[in-house]
């Protein structure tokens, strides 16, 4: 049964007619990017927003985090928080698997129905998404895709939540959630945009020690809304991870270059099937380890990757410079060797040849292979020699 309903500019996503903001577009004719990205302002920096009305100080905020996370320091028991996931896939089990081992309630909505998984769980599964924000959930936490995102946000009737709700999402691009939170939410509704920075592979020993980055958007000061933002974070803080406060932009910057980048490499793996061999190294089971996370994931959170963070599309073009470099270096040596070789074993007149010509030099592949190597010279055969020769010989 489908949960959300969507609206009108829900189908430009898959139109691919929008042209690429200049951020993103191609600058080399070589880069196959699709003319199309979905609603360009909202991967612009420069939007702006509805007005904010407080926001957390770093430090004020770490302490009402830790209150949370160690009531009893404070001799109460904290209440539990109603936390209405939006999206039930993947990540959003995984989400909910943690919010309830601390003792928050768990309310889930999603396209697909996972009433059963929910009832097992413990959850309580709306396949509306009206009916779940009819519950007035504190805390409504976006786990859908990237690229649905947009449509499910715009879906939700707001008007049915608490004045004081908060959103937060887990979207693994930071700055354009927040610009759509901010253009989409009452200005009452409370912002904290965070990146668990592992998934239901790398986390599923427990979190500890692993990243989670959040950036409190909006959150008004010396309010409810503030108590449960600090209660929600603490959940990870909890679990161990190891808070990082950041921009939402500098999530981006920092993101491109390091996950953008490492799943490009894990998608470029698996294209080439890589087998575990009974002489793997270190290195090479890291790269089949990879290889496995990376295809776990959606091929649709991959694009969203690249699709909605700004910076990807550098990066994508630093890479394939990288790789470019790497075959130069090594084509070009082999060329000069090569070179070298061949007329090393040109026979000059009075001199004998330093080498036996019949025989392809070691280090060669064979000639038959070698003729896809379209980049560097072919090794002269035996029966071509006597006329090179009589032409160097003249
Ligand atoms: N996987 C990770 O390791 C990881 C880590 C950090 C953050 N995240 C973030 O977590 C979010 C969810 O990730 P995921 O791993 O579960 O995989 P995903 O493929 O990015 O998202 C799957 C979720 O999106 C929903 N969805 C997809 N297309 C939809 C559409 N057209 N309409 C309505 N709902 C749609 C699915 O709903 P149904 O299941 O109902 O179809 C499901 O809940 C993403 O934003 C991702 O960036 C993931």
């Amino acid at each position: 049964m489908a949960a959300f309903q969507f609206c009108p500019c829900a189908q430009q996503v898959h139109q691919p007619k929008l042209l690429l903001p200049p951020s993103l577009a191609p600058t080399r004719a070589s880069t196959k990017i699709p003319m199309f990205t979905p609603h360009n302002n909202l991967l612009s920096a420069k939007f702006s927003g509805k007005p904010i009305p407080a926001k957390f100080n770093g430090s004020h905020l770490k302490s009402q985090i830790r209150a949370c996370a160690n009531p009893d320091s404070k001799g109460s028991k904290e209440e539990g928080l109603r936390i209405g996931i939006v999206g039930f896939g993947n990540f959003g089990q995984f989400m909910a698997k943690a919010l309830i081992r601390q003792g928050h309630s768990v309310l889930a909505t999603s396209r697909s129905d996972y009433s059963q998984y929910c009832e097992k769980h413990g959850i309580e599964y709306y396949s509306k998404m009206e009916e779940m924000c009819e519950q007035q959930p504190d805390v409504v936490l976006v786990c859908t895709s990237i690229l649905s995102a947009e449509n499910i946000l715009r879906s939700i009737p707001v008007h049915k939540l608490k004045p004081d709700t908060i959103f937060a999402d887990v979207l693994s691009v930071k700055q354009f959630p927040k610009n759509l939170f901010l253009e989409i939410l009452p200005p009452e509704f409370g912002i904290i945009c965070t990146h668990p920075m592992f998934g239901p592979e790398s986390g599923k020993n427990g979190w500890s020690g692993l990243p989670f980055v959040y950036d409190n958007v909006r959150i008004a000061q010396g309010t409810e809304q503030e108590k449960s933002c600090a209660k929600f974070l603490s959940i990870f803080e909890n679990e161990g991870c190891r808070m990082v406060e950041m921009s939402c932009e500098e999530h981006d910057r920092h993101a491109a270059g390091s996950q953008f980048i490492t799943h490009t490499i894990g998608r470029i793996l698996s294209h080439l099937d890589l087998e575990s061999t009974p002489i793997n190294t270190r290195g090479y089971e890291t790269l089949l380890q990879l290889t496995e996370n990376t295809v776990s994931d959606s091929f649709d959170l991959y694009y969203g990757l690249f699709m909605y963070n700004v910076n990807a599309t550098e990066q994508i073009e630093n890479l394939d410079r990288a790789f470019e470099t790497v075959k130069q270096k090594l084509f070009g040596r082999l060329h000069d060797i090569l070179r070298k070789q061949i007329i090393e074993r040109v026979p000059h007149q009075g001199v004998p040849s330093i080498r036996d010509t019949t025989k392809t030099p070691y280090f060669l592949p064979k000639r038959e292979e070698m003729r896809d190597l379209s980049s560097f010279a072919m090794p002269p055969q035996k029966e071509e020699l006597p006329q090179k020769t009589e032409v160097l010989g003249r």
